[in-house]
């Protein structure tokens, strides 16, 4: 028997039990529960200020507190705090089968990959590597990551960990490797793997995504392309099919506006295919797509099947992410507009006070939902986040170990940006105006 029949028959007898179990543990009606924590008195002092007894996010308001401005975490709205305050059910019950499944479909909408395969699991986007490194790379296999920051050297470290041979083409501090440089590096040797950070984190940089997609498949196409989205899925466009991404890994936190604590992938027929073809299992338990794989077409199918407790919180909280993102009253495509119109306004406007950006060219180069910008001469991170947070405001400190000290990180993701009337933007502009003054910047 191999390793693939093994494990397939082993997902099948537990889907199957897991049928049966679903039927025994129907979930109580959203609040209707005497014991849930959101409707038995006395409510958590959290909740209580800011909420009517009746039921319904209408009556939920978040309790005030500082605008969480960097690049991720991010600011959650209230619908989607409500949804992940929903009462405890079972992860197999028929109430909650089809808030995974549906969360899958719709993740299939926002990365235009209506042929790929989500996954959505317990974790962060870091595990989302995991899920490549362990899947798709054999061990031995030359894999090359287009490193453009930070979490290029993370992601080859991880491949490293399962035995994958990593070539790395880095670029400058605030650029990415150029298409060209990228098309020679896959003439010199066929790679099974090509990664590249779509935002990377710690610059600003925005990645070609579009651009590698077509490179790829001309010059070297059997290899998978993966795109790490962790800080663009939500905020920039991303059309999987179509562009020829096989891979895009992502998390919770960021564009998709929720808690942290979810890992959240898609993969192409094709990365499926390359998996199904591997010579040895997976080198990893947790990330096994042989595990998750049949788990994730059972819930879509409609059943419930287990392999590790999905986070049922979370995931009512992604489903109401997803709701807003793909069925909200601002479209996918009006979205990413006003990702990149705010993203220009923000560039513009320290541009305007005179100060520079780690990407030279940030509207041009840079990401839609986040903007690192280089202190003034003389100002220290000390001297300005301190003062923000003042006026209420978390803005993030550097983070590429070379220069860390040398700039500080806006991030302008989901809610804060596709709701102007909260007036998040400005406020945070005016408070950046005024702190930088008041550390004694004179500015332009
Ligand atoms: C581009 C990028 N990749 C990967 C990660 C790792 O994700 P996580 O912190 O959710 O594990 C991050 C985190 O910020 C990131 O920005």
């Amino acid at each position: 028997m191999s390793w693939r029949t093994a494990l397939t028959s082993q997902a099948r007898v537990t889907h199957r039990t897991l049928q049966v179990a679903s039927h025994l543990s129907a979930s109580p009606a959203r609040h209707s529960n005497p014991s849930s924590p959101v409707t038995s008195p006395p409510p958590s002092p959290r909740l209580s200020a800011t909420m009517s007894s009746s039921a319904g996010s209408a009556g939920f308001k978040q309790e005030p507190h500082k605008l969480l401005v960097i690049p991720g975490p991010i600011e959650v709205s209230d619908d989607v705090l409500w949804a992940n305050a929903h009462p405890s059910v079972s992860h197999v019950s028929p109430d909650f089968v089809p808030i995974l499944g549906d969360s899958i479909r719709m993740l299939r909408q926002v990365l235009f990959a209506p042929e790929s395969q989500p996954v959505i699991t317990a974790g962060s986007g870091t595990l989302g590597w995991d899920h490549v490194a362990a899947n798709v790379a054999q061990p031995g296999e030359d894999v090359l990551v287009l490193n453009s920051g930070y979490f290029g050297d993370s992601f080859a470290e991880c491949f490293e960990t399962y035995g994958a041979k990593v070539t790395q083409l880095k670029a400058p501090i605030g650029s990415k490797p150029a298409l060209s440089d990228v098309e020679a590096a896959l003439k010199s040797k066929k790679y099974s793997v090509v990664t590249f950070t779509h935002v990377d984190t710690s610059t600003g940089v925005l990645s070609d995504a579009k651009g590698l997609g077509e490179l790829v498949k001309r010059v070297s196409p059997e290899s998978i392309l993966v795109l790490d989205g962790v800080c663009s899925v939500g905020s920039e466009e991303i059309r999987m099919q179509d562009w020829g991404i096989d891979v895009v890994l992502t998390a919770s936190q960021k564009g998709l506006g929720c808690p942290p604590g979810l890992m959240v992938l898609a993969a192409s027929k094709k990365a499926i295919a390359k998996f199904e073809k591997r010579a040895s299992p997976p080198n990893s338990y947790f990330a096994s797509w042989a595990k998750w794989l049949p788990v994730m077409k059972a819930y879509e199918s409609g059943t419930g099947a287990y392999f590790g407790t999905p986070p049922t919180n979370l995931i009512y909280a992604l489903n109401a992410s997803l709701q807003a993102i793909t069925k909200g009253s601002v479209s996918l495509e009006d979205r990413f507009a006003a990702h990149k119109a705010t993203s220009a306004k923000v560039k513009n406007f320290v541009q305007s006070l005179g100060l520079e950006q780690l990407v030279a060219d940030g509207i041009k180069d840079g990401a839609n939902g986040m903007t690192a910008v280089k202190y003034p001469q003389g100002i220290k991170a000390g001297d300005l986040l301190p003062k923000m947070v003042a006026k209420n405001i978390v803005i993030a400190a550097g983070l590429h170990k070379e220069v860390k000290d040398t700039y500080f990180r806006i991030g302008h993701m989901g809610v804060t940006v596709v709701d102007p009337s909260r007036g998040d933007i400005d406020h945070l502009l005016k408070s950046l105006k005024e702190s930088l003054s008041e550390a004694g910047y004179k500015g332009n």
